[in-house]
């Protein structure tokens, strides 16, 4: 715990890359973790993985990535004590509450991670939230949002369009500490130039890479040029 303490504290944006593994084995998760660990500081235990192995996935991945950041993207819709108690117990240093929820969920997540203690909450936003509930969950406390162009959103032809971009300005100066996910490669990381954006992630553009250690350098050295 005291080892990711530090290395959170230390943490520019140059060293704030984190893979999506949203894999159906932990064991495939930690296998394409690690072809790439050199250049990844965040690593994400999906969605589709927590759906797949539950807070084992958690467990496994925090066993193999000590000094990492663990995300686990629990995408909590309700329940976000009893969500949050588990995921963070297994070895969540963060974990995803969804923008559908209740606001009392995200502060029922917010609430348990403190008393964890050193216990981040995101919530992962869609395109389907409004800014009402962006000022709730601020006066709730919550520090960072993440923004997601969802998967099936692309697959029906979602872009990294302007509308995006400017969701994305108006929450950093708001305050929230920003990540940006969703199919991100190299050539979108110059889109938000000029944004004090906190981490990107990245699962397939590293995962089903040829070379998954050369796409992590490459997304790290086009992070390097635009923020430092
Ligand atoms: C899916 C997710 C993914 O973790 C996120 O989209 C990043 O993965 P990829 O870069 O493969 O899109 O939240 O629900």
């Amino acid at each position: 715990l005291h080892r990711v303490d530090r290395r959170q504290r230390q943490m520019c944006i140059r060293d704030r890359l984190q893979i999506a593994l949203d894999n159906l084995s932990s064991d495939q998760a930690i296998s394409d973790a690690k072809k790439a660990e050199k250049y990844l500081d965040v690593i994400e235990v999906g969605t589709i993985l927590l759906a797949s192995e539950g807070k084992n996935a958690i467990i496994k991945l925090k066993e193999a990535f000590p000094n990492k950041i663990i995300v686990a993207d629990g995408k909590i819709a309700d329940a976000g004590s009893v969500f949050g108690k588990m995921f963070f117990e297994s070895g969540a240093d963060y974990t995803t509450v969804i923008c559908a929820a209740e606001t009392s969920t995200l502060k029922q997540t917010i609430e348990i991670g403190k008393k964890i203690g050193n216990k981040d909450v995101q919530v992962e936003m869609t395109s389907h939230f409004t800014w009402e509930q962006v000022n709730e969950w601020k006066e709730a406390g919550l520090n960072q949002v993440v923004w997601h162009r969802s998967r099936d959103a692309q697959k029906d032809g979602a872009k990294w369009d302007d509308k995006n971009i400017q969701t994305v300005k108006r929450l950093a100066e708001m305050g929230f500490k920003v990540t940006v996910t969703g199919g991100v490669e190299k050539d979108d990381i110059k889109l938000f130039k000029g944004i004090p954006i906190y981490i990107f992630i990245a699962g397939r553009t590293i995962r089903d890479a040829q070379n998954p250690e050369l796409a992590a350098k490459e997304l790290k050295d086009e992070i390097s040029k635009y923020w430092n």
